[in-house]
């Protein structure tokens, strides 16, 4: 069955100065480290990123990422402990079996692609996350600022979220072993 797909409403380019503002969610015990190795190992990246800990990326639920779009944020990463790496052993899993279903969402709706990051990184990982909000912030910025025109869908999407997270398919992931090796939304296969 063919997906229809909302048309996207990204259009005009930003002024040539432009920064994306850039939330990353990120968990307490792996990927926040990571990006405090970064900044006291002084290794520069784009201060477009406003980091929010939490306590796990188990923890994080989409609604989380489409208040962050509809209170002007042009990017979101949300970025865990590698798959067997999680201080609470499987809320990671939760967290991509969540995020993978928000990424079709967003897809459905119209938000490119380079607007949503899913992402592990762990707390040795320090210059892979200055490498990864330098990738993110490389491929906003042609996009230009977030459009408030997107906050009709996300009314939609929050509905279809909410509801989502009532069915147990969401919530229950018994197919993820703790020696899955996982992929996020974006693509990426991680080890
Ligand atoms: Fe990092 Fe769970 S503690 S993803």
């Amino acid at each position: 069955m063919a997906t229809e797909t909302l048309p996207t409403t990204e259009t005009s380019p930003p002024p040539a100065d432009w920064q994306p503002r850039i939330v990353g969610l990120l968990c307490n015990w792996c990927s926040y480290a990571g990006a405090d190795l970064a900044g006291s190992s002084r290794i520069h990246y784009p201060a477009s990123v406003r980091i929010v800990r939490v306590p796990c990326s188990g923890r994080i639920d989409p609604l989380y990422v489409l208040r962050a779009f509809e209170r002007g944020a042009d990017a979101v990463l949300v970025a865990g402990c590698h798959p067997g790496d999680c201080h609470y052993a499987e809320g990671n899993f939760y967290a991509r079996r969540r995020m993978l279903m928000l990424n079709e969402l967003l897809n459905f709706a119209g938000v490119p692609p380079e607007r949503f990051w899913f992402r592990w990184v762990s707390a040795a990982e320090g210059p892979e996350f200055a490498h990864l909000i330098q990738e993110i912030t490389e491929q906003v910025r042609p996009l230009g600022p977030y459009k408030p025109e997107l906050a009709d869908k996300f009314t939609v999407l929050d509905e279809i979220v909410q509801m989502l997270e009532t069915m147990p398919a969401v919530e229950a992931c018994p197919e993820h072993a703790p020696s899955d090796p996982g992929e996020g939304p974006n693509g990426d296969t991680v080890a």
